[in-house]
């Protein structure tokens, strides 16, 4: 019988505070309605020194493991996928595994391909069961990045922070991915970098919407190609279609809209049916209102995080539809700069609803605190080794360096 392998549970973990774009766009005299339908973003994550790629991955893991109810022992891979990591040779993954006490007997590293650096996880982790290498043991696999480009920059509204993290296993609760389809582009391009000791991104901000463009329709005509041999899908038309949502890679909403609209013309092309323009326009306008704005709820609230944000886009999918989507196909799509790209899908599980509950994303936006422009950029001047004011409640807390060692404070057992 085959083996169905996926992700079992999900976690959620954001900054404790936001910005609201609206206010972000009057204090750069910029209309806001740019922002808010020009990008498609509402609320933008605020993350502290405190609250850095550590503190953030900890906690989320800590809320998948707990959704998943998994004994920590049955566990043999932690991978954290990040590209604004916290040591040049110590990985993200040490700390998580560290603060979380997990078991010795794993193995626990970093991937890294800028936003697409969780995807790298996450297939390492799929293809490690599927193997049979795993035996009985499952994967932690978790995506933590705190997104700057800086103050008063075009990419300014396009920041974010959190980090979500995601329990692989054989019988999955959310999604069982189809292992082995998917659709692969890379290419040498230097849309977006950060050269190390840079706090902020580098950013040709056109050019990288050209760029994920570009990666996405090679890597969706690569899945195609294989889901209509394997006959995962009927060949001919707008194949997207068949999928019952698609979720993107989501550096702001808007990018969604645009790669949907590209998915579509790719599929019109394959197809080689002409087409009327207007009437093309006013279909993907309803099919992203379908397939892809459900997945959009805690994205726009969030802004971008880099390799977590499809994930993110995936628990705000669940946490919308998921009584709707078990037993059907979805789409994914990673897009990580500079860059490399995957197209994959998989099927929602009848009990993904119930699981999805358990990662309480209404809470963990609603638990978050409002604050002014001005405290957001007081706290973008903070040196990143800022020592952190109060003892943490809630979550985690890089709290300073001594002895060149990184400390961070946990919160109550
Ligand atoms: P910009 O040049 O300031 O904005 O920066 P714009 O002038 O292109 O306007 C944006 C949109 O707002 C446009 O819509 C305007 O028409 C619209 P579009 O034509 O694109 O559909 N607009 C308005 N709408 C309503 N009312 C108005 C109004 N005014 C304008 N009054 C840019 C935009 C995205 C370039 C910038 O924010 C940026 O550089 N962001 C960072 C780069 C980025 O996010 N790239 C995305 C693709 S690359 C990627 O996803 C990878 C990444 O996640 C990194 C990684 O992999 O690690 C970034």
């Amino acid at each position: 019988m085959k083996t169905r392998i996926g992700i079992d549970a999900l976690g959620v973990a954001v900054p404790r505070r936001y910005v609201e774009l609206a206010d972000l766009a009057s204090a750069r005299g910029v209309a806001p309605e740019k922002y808010l339908r020009g990008l498609g973003v509402r609320e933008m994550a605020v993350a502290e020194p405190g609250e850095d790629t550590v503190a953030l991955a900890a906690l989320a893991a800590r809320r998948a493991l707990a959704a998943s109810g998994i004994d920590p022992r049955d566990l043999g891979m932690l991978v954290v996928g990040t590209e604004t990591g916290v040591d040049h040779a110590k990985p993200v993954a040490s700390y998580v595994h560290g603060l979380l006490e997990l078991p010795r007997a794993m193995r626990v590293y970093d991937t890294q391909h800028a936003c697409y650096g969780g995807t790298a996880g996450l297939m390492a982790a799929v293809e490690w069961i599927a193997s049979g290498a795993a035996g009985d043991r499952a994967a932690l696999v978790v995506c933590s990045d705190v997104a700057r480009y800086g103050v008063g920059t075009p990419g300014e509204p396009t920041q974010g922070a959190g980090a979500v993290a995601m329990v692989v296993a054989t019988n999955p609760a959310l999604v069982e991915l189809d292992v082995g389809l998917s659709g692969a582009a890379s290419t040498h391009v230097h849309d977006f970098w950060r050269p190390l000791g840079a706090r902020e991104a580098q950013v040709d901000g056109h050019y990288s919407v050209q760029c994920y463009l570009d990666a996405l329709a090679t890597a969706y005509r690569g899945w195609k190609a294989i889901a209509v041999e394997r006959d995962v899908v009927r060949p001919g038309g707008v194949v997207s279609e068949r999928l019952a949502r698609i979720c993107y890679h989501v550096p702001f909403c808007k990018m969604a809209r645009k790669a949907h609209q590209h998915v579509r013309r790719c599929d019109l092309e394959d197809a080689s049916a002409p087409w009327d323009v207007a009437q093309e326009e006013a279909r993907a306008d309803a099919s992203f209102a379908a397939q892809v704005e459900p997945s959009l709820g805690a994205c726009t609230r969030v802004g971008n995080i880099y390799t977590g944000s499809l994930y993110l886009g995936l628990a705000g999918l669940l946490h919308a539809d998921a009584r709707d989507l078990g037993g059907k196909r979805i789409g994914l799509f990673s897009y990580g700069s500079g860059c490399t790209s995957e197209f994959f899908s998989g099927v929602v599980a009848a009990r993904a609803a119930e699981r999805i509950a358990r990662a309480a994303i209404d809470d963990v936006l609603a638990a978050r605190e409002r604050i002014s422009v001005a405290e957001y950029e007081r706290i973008m001047a903070l040196p990143a080794t800022s020592p952190l004011g109060a003892a943490p409640t809630d979550g985690y807390r890089f709290v300073g360096v001594s002895g060149h060692q990184r400390q961070y404070a946990r919160p109550p057992a």
